[in-house]
């Protein structure tokens, strides 16, 4: 069995958004941070649409694998996987070469859903808001994760809402 983790990291709306028109229908500069610091170093997994979503360009210090069943890309610390699964063993292998405890699967709907049945934490930025929006993430079964620490975060000046930072684990046994 692999010691290294998979970490989803998602912010969701109070009603399951997380995504409108290709972006993200909020501003949270704070929860930026956050997710800067909690990824930093480790591979990221991402949809092709998440990638194109942040300008098609690698954030820096993590390796990425795009998940895509056409677009090859050609650039410094980004590969493609053709499944969701090949991406997943690309970004452990990366992980283990560099020596990091854990990969970060960062969206978008379509690779939330198909790899939250495989993940060992979800690393969640609950937006304290109802709003529109087009992509969701789905409902967190609590027989299957355990909330193991949560943090009400007010909103700062560069934030449109007040969040609720969640971290749910794995029930052993599944
Ligand atoms: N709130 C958050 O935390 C958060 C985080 C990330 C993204 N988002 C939002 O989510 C939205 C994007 O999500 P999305 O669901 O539209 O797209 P997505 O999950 O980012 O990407 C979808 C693409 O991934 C590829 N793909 C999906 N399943 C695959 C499989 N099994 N095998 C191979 N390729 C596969 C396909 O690419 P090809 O079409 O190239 O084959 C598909 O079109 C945006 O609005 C973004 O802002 C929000």
């Amino acid at each position: 069995m692999s010691d290294i983790k998979t970490l989803i990291i998602v912010a969701v709306s109070r009603n399951g958004v997380i995504g409108r028109d290709g972006d993200m229908p909020w501003r949270l500069s704070t929860d930026l941070k956050r997710f800067k610091a909690l990824s930093m170093g480790k591979p990221l997994v991402m949809g092709r649409k998440t990638f194109e979503s942040v300008g098609s360009k690698p954030l820096p210090g993590r390796p990425h694998v795009i998940v895509s069943r056409t677009a090859t890309l050609h650039m410094p610390g980004v590969e493609t996987a053709a499944t969701v699964e090949e991406g997943l063993r690309r970004a452990r292998a990366l992980a283990g070469e560099t020596g990091v405890d854990a990969i970060c699967v960062v969206g978008g709907g379509e690779i939330y859903r198909q790899t939250l049945a495989l993940a060992d934490e979800l690393h969640v930025t609950h937006v304290e808001t109802d709003l529109d929006g087009d992509t969701h993430f789905p409902d967190i079964d609590p027989e299957m994760f355990e909330l193991v620490e949560e943090m009400s975060i007010p909103a700062g000046e560069k934030d449109n809402y007040a969040t609720r930072y969640a971290i749910y684990r794995r029930r052993t046994g599944r």
